[in-house]
C-alpha cells in the first residue's frame, strides 16, 4: 500500500521516516532530523542498536505475553513513553493534543515540553484520562519556572522530567545550511512571548538563550525537586557520577539521554551509557534510555541492559507529520506488536523476564 491510501500516512515502521520526509518541508526537516556538528553521536545512537544482538531462548510457551510496566508507579501497557519534543505545531496543525490523544488511547505515557505549542492545559483537555508528564526547561526568570511547575500539578501532570543537558543548545549544523529558523512571535502555549527581537526569524539557538537559564547548578536541581510535590526525574545524564549524584539529592528516576544526538557532539550513544548508570543507580531509582529507539527489538535491547522503559523522540514526530492523530496512533500500535512479537521470538513472556542475558554486544558500543 502506498502511503497515502493509509489515513496514518504509513504503513510499516520501515517506510515511517521516508513517508514523512515527503510530507514535512525542508527547513522543518533539518529541525527534526539534525544532530549537533557533524552529528558523531546522531549516528552512534543507531550504531549501538546495530552492534547489540538478542540471545533468544526457545520452546517456551509464548502463546500469551504481557508488555505492561508502570513508570514511577503510573500503569503503561508498554515500556516505552512518547519523549518531549518542542513545537510540534511545526509537523502538525493538530500539534500536541494530536499525540496526547493517540498516547491516551493506546495507554502510553506521553512526556510534553515546556516549549509546546499549544498550552499544557490545553494538552491535558485534548486527553484528560492520559497519562503525562511535564519535561521542564529552566527559566530565566525563576517566578516563571515555579509558575510552570504549579500549573503542571493543577493540569494533572504526574512527574516532572527535568532536562539538564541543554544549558545552551548545540551546535546545530544542519539547521544552519537549511535556513530553519523559528518566528520570533511564534506562540508557545506555556509561556509570554518574547520581547520584540530585532528582524523577525530567530535560529533555535537564539530563541532557546532567550529563555533559559544556562547558569544552573545541582543546587538548583534540589530548588526545583523542593518546590513541587510530583516526582522528579532527570533527563540527560550519560555518566555514573551524574546519576548518582541526582539520585542522592531526591531524584526518583533518571533518563539516560544524548538527546537525540542534538546536544554535545562526541558524547556517546545512550545504550553505551546505559550500564554504567544502572550499576550506579539501578536499585535506588528508575532508570531510563532514549536515543536511537526505532524497532521493537531496540526496546527489548534496551531492557535487558537495565532500562526500566525507553522514550521515542523523532518517530512520534515522523508520524504525527504523516497522519496527525491516526500517525501516533499507528506508531504506537506497530511499536507494540513488535515489540509483543519480538518478545515472542526471544522466549520471554514479561518484561519481568527480559533480563541481560538477552543481550550481546559486538565488543564496546559507540
Ligand atoms: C525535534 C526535537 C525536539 C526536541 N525537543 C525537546 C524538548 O523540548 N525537550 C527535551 O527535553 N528534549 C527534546 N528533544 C529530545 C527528545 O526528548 C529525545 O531525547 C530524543 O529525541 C530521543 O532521540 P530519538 O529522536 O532518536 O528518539 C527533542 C528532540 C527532537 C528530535
Amino acid at each position: 500500500m502506498s502511503g497515502g491510501e493509509d489515513p496514518a500516512g504509513f504503513a510499516t515502521l520501515s517506510d515511517l521516516e521516508a513517508s514523512a520526509r515527503a510530507k514535512v518541508i525542508d527547513p522543518v526537516w533539518a529541525y527534526v532530523q539534525g544532530g549537533a556538528g557533524e552529528e558523531r553521536t546522531l549516528r552512534a545512537n543507531r550504531e549501538a542498536f546495530e552492534r547489540t544482538w538478542l540471545r533468544p531462548r526457545v520452546l517456551v510457551d509464548v502463546s500469551s505475553v504481557d508488555a505492561a510496566t508502570s513508570f514511577l508507579g503510573t500503569r503503561s501497557s508498554v515500556p516505552f513513553f512518547v519523549a518531549p519534543t518542542a513545537f510540534q505545531g511545526l509537523v502538525h496543525p493538530d500539534a500536541e493534543a494530536a499525540t496526547a490523544r493517540a498516547a491516551a488511547s493506546a495507554g502510553v505515557l506521553a512526556v510534553f515540553s515546556t516549549v509546546t505549542t499549544l498550552s499544557m492545559e490545553a494538552i491535558a483537555r485534548a486527553a484528560p484520562e492520559g497519562p503525562r508528564w511535564f519535561q521542564l526547561y529552566l527559566q530565566k526568570d525563576w517566578s516563571l519556572t515555579e509558575d510552570l511547575l504549579h500549573r503542571a500539578e493543577r493540569a494533572g501532570y504526574r512527574a516532572v522530567v527535568l532536562t539538564v543537558d541543554a544549558p545552551v543548545l548545540g551546535t546545530r549544523d544542519r539547521q544552519f545550511q537549511r535556513g530553519f529558523a523559528l518566528p520570533s512571535d511564534m506562540p508557545v502555549g506555556n509561556l509570554p512571548p518574547l520581547p520584540p527581537v530585532e528582524g523577525r526569524s530567530l535560529a533555535q539557538a537564539v530563541h532557546a538563550a532567550l529563555r533559559t537559564d544556562s547558569g544552573a547548578t545541582w543546587a538548583t536541581m534540589e530548588r526545583v525537586r523542593e518546590s513541587t510535590k510530583l516526582p522528579l526525574v532527570v533527563k540527560g545524564v550519560l555518566t555514573a557520577e551524574d546519576a548518582a549524584r541526582a539520585v542522592e539529592l531526591g531524584a526518583k528516576g533518571v533518563v539516560v539521554s544524548n538527546h537525540g544526538g542534538r546536544q554535545l557532539d562526541g558524547a556517546p550513544a545512550s545504550l553505551r551509557a546505559l550500564p554504567e548508570v544502572v550499576r550506579a543507580v539501578g536499585s535506588k531509582a528508575e532508570v531510563y534510555l532514549d536515543s536511537g529507539i526505532r524497532r521493537g527489538s531496540d526496546i527489548l535491547a534496551a531492557l535487558a541492559l537495565g532500562a526500566r522503559g525507553v522514550g521515542i523522540g523523532r518517530p512520534v514526530l515522523w508520524a504525527l507529520g504523516c497522519g496527525g492523530e491516526a500517525g501516533v496512533a499507528k506508531l504506537l500500535r506497530l511499536l507494540r506488536e513488535e515489540l509483543e512479537t519480538s518478545m515472542r521470538l526471544a522466549g520471554r513472556r514479561s518484561i519481568g523476564e527480559v533480563d541481560s542475558s538477552l543481550v550481546e554486544a559486538d565488543g564496546a558500543l559507540p
